[in-house]
This record gives structure tokens, C-alpha cells and sequence, in this order.
């Protein structure tokens, strides 16, 4: 069968728009699927706009491609697996493979999944009623999350006493789908990017990232290796592709899987610079079923480029940023409008001191591109 396009992508950010720079490079030739007009994947390749939990959307995709991958994992596993059918083809013409984005996608099945399977995390339950059952079995403080759909913390609350879970009723009441877990009182958030296949498995350096206000802030390299556990966590979802997974580290030492994403992920966005294999590049191997490359890269750290309130002007930032450190790198996704709290862009620096370089530069970038430092917007 012969296909217009090596590579389909559901979903048209930035995420796609690495990836497909990455197959540009191999001179591969992409397509992406996405509501909205203008995003960050149609600016560098074909693209069609279209709902990507249509069946009748995506299957023209699955049609044309030789293979097709997630930007995100809000594709309903049930409108791909009728598109596939519409469109004859078998269900390995996803990576990652569907089984395991049905598990994702539900985030108290993969809670559930990865229980049984003896990976440790929090403990969670379900939330219905009065939220008797969490109180019982989590207690206070317990973290509220919506089961399906949530990013940047956007499905994410605290309820510290019975008054908050009160509160939070109309969350559930409504049927959306809630759960409580067990609130983990953690000394820092590590991230690990998995890649396996039928027969390879691997894992990039495990890095520590700090969120504020629930975005990804910074990230660089952790003095620790959380890959077993981050590999274990794949593959009891029954994994096949290139996977994020994100962890908790506790005070005593401990460490918990918080949630997996089928997808490339933010905090393995150093490995754009870091001199080896980047993340994206591994992603188009592992889609392609080739083998991934050795990871022999340096340390490097990232800082996320966060939309701020007021106008921007990216070009005085970027010109900023790197005139105040020339060996730092700026990537920027093209994205329409910059909101507050939106990720724009990120800046990659290597080295011993890339943490301390790619937050100084970003502070450059912040006073010129939306003149206010960063301290000043956001005193939290
Ligand atoms: N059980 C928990 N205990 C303590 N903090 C938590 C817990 N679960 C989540 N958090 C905090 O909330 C953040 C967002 O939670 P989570 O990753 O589950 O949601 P998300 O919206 O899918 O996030 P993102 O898209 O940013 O990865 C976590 O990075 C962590 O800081
Ligand atoms: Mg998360």
C-alpha cells in the first residue's frame, strides 16, 4: 500500500511541530489533524483542520499514512479504533498503541492499572455522592482530579478539609468524571522519557522539574535514576512507542509514579540541545520502527517560555535573550495568541551552570517581550 505522508499526527502544537521537524530532517513527509486554523504544525507542514474525535476526521488520516501518532492524549481510544476500521487499517497503524492510550486517557484506570501491576503512586478512588468513599479510604488533604481531559493542572484541586470537598461537589455532582488520591507530600517532581518497542526499551536521563502555578517551569538533570520505575510504568500499560512519565520523589526517599502521556513530553525538551538524540527525533525512529539511537548527550536544562498578561513583542525577547547569552538557544512554537499561563516557547542552555543561565535568560526575554520581569507579573 502506498501512502501520500510517512507520518500522521492527531493533534497540531507544538509537540507535533517538533516531531515533524524532526521527520523533516529524515526527509519525511508529515500531515497533521487539528480544530483549530493556524497552529504551530500547520505552519511548517500539511495540515488539515478537523475534529480529532470525529472518526469521520481522523480516518482520511489513518488512510493516508504509513503510520500515525498523538500530540495529546484527548483523542477519544474509541474514535480511533472506529476510524482505523473505517479506514482498513490494522490497530499497529497507531504508535502509541491504542490499548494503552485508553489506559492513559482515563486517569483512574491508569491509576488502576499501574496499582495492580505493583508500580507505586497514590493511592485513588472514585468520586461520587457526598465523596464518603474518598474520605474513608484517602482522607485530608486529598487531590481532586478529573479523570479525563485535564493539562497544566487544569483538572487539579486541593480539598484540605470536609468544607472543601463540599465545595468541590458540583465538580462530580455534575458527571464529569472525578477522582480522589492520596495527597503526596513530595520533595520534588522528576520526569523521565521512556521509549520501548517489541524488543528495545530505553530511557533518556531522569530530570527534576519544578511547576508554578501547576505549568512546568524549569527542568534539568536530576542526581538520581528513576528509569526502572518509569519504564515499569510503561509497560504495565502494556506501552509501545515513545511515552513521558512524570514521578514524585517523597521526603523519605520513595518513588511514586504521578501520571504517564503518550506523547513526547515538556520536560525532554533540553534533548533538543544537549548534543545527543532529542526526544523527537527518537519519537519518528520508534514510529517508523527503527532502532533508537544511543543517548549520549551532555547535561543541559529548560526553562518554559510562559505567556504572560499584555501584548507581546517575541522578536525584542528573543533578540534580549540571546544577546545576553549567546550560547543559549530559544525555541518558539509560532502559537497564535500568547495567554497568560500558556507555554509559548522554552530556552535550552548545557553545562554545569545551564540552570542558572536558561532562568537569566529568560528574564531578559520576559522584560523585552512583554516589558515586565517575571517577579513583578507573578509574585507567587
Ligand atoms: N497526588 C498528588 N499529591 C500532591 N501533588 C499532586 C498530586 N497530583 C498532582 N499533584 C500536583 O499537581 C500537578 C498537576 O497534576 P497532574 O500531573 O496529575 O495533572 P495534569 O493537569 O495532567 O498536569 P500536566 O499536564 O501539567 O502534567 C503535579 O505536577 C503536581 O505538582
Ligand atoms: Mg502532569
Amino acid at each position: 500500500m502506498a501512502f501520500a505522508y510517512d507520518i500522521g499526527f492527531l493533534g497540531g502544537g507544538q509537540l507535533a511541530r517538533m516531531s515533524i521537524q524532526a521527520a523533516q530532517r529524515m526527509g519525511l513527509l508529515c500531515i497533521s489533524l487539528d480544530s483549530a486554523e493556524n497552529t504551530p504544525a500547520s505552519q511548517i507542514a500539511d495540515a488539515v483542520q478537523g475534529s480529532i474525535s470525529d472518526p469521520e476526521s481522523l480516518a482520511p488520516i489513518f488512510g493516508q499514512c504509513a503510520v500515525v501518532t498523538l500530540e495529546n492524549e484527548f483523542v477519544p481510544a474509541k474514535a480511533i479504533r472506529r476510524a482505523m476500521q473505517m479506514a482498513g487499517r490494522p490497530p499497529g497503524s497507531l504508535i502509541p498503541n491504542v490499548d494503552s492510550l485508553a489506559i492513559i486517557q482515563d486517569k483512574l484506570l491508569q491509576r488502576q492499572t499501574l496499582t495492580k501491576a505493583g508500580v507505586p503512586g497514590p493511592k485513588a478512588v472514585p468520586l461520587d455522592g457526598d465523596g464518603s468513599l474518598a474520605v474513608s479510604q484517602i482522607g485530608f488533604p486529598m487531590v481532586l482530579k478529573s479523570r479525563f481531559g485535564g493539562y497544566d493542572g487544569k483538572g487539579v484541586r486541593v480539598a484540605m478539609n470536609s468544607d472543601d470537598l463540599e465545595q468541590f461537589n458540583h465538580l462530580w455532582a455534575t458527571g464529569g468524571g472525578w477522582m480522589a488520591e492520596e495527597f503526596v507530600d513530595f520533595s520534588r517532581e522528576l520526569a523521565v522519557i521512556v521509549f520501548v518497542d517489541r524488543t528495545r526499551e530505553g530511557a533518556f536521563p531522569t530530570m527534576e522539574t519544578v511547576q508554578h502555578n501547576h505549568v512546568c517551569d524549569v527542568v534539568f538533570p536530576a542526581d538520581i535514576d528513576a528509569s526502572q520505575v518509569a519504564i515499569q510504568a510503561v509497560k504495565a500499560v502494556g506501552g509501545n512507542g515513545l511515552y513521558g512519565v512524570e514521578l514524585f520523589e517523597t521526603k523519605d526517599g520513595q518513588l511514586l509514579v504521578n501520571e504517564l502521556a503518550p506523547r513526547p513530553h515538556n520536560t525532554g525538551h533540553y534533548s533538543l540541545d544537549w548534543g545527543g538524540i532529542s526526544q523527537f527525533d527518537q519519537h519518528v525512529r520508534i514510529c517508523l520502527g527503527l532502532p533508537p539511537a544511543p543517548l549520549d548527550g551532555v547535561e543541559a536544562a529548560m526553562a518554559n517560555l510562559i505567556g504572560q498578561d499584555g501584548p507581546m513583542n517575541w522578536r525584542r525577547g528573543l533578540s534580549a535573550a540571546i544577546s545576553s547569552d549567546p550560547a543559549v538557544r530559544v525555541h518558539w512554537y509560532g502559537k497564535e495568541e500568547s495567554r497568560p499561563g500558556r507555554k509559548m516557547g522554552h530556552i535550552n542552555a548545557v553545562g554545569s551552570d545551564a540552570l542558572g543561565r536558561v532562568k537569566s535568560a529568560r528574564e531578559r526575554f520576559y522584560l523585552e517581550a512583554f516589558g515586565l520581569s517575571p517577579q513583578l507579573s507573578d509574585p507567587g
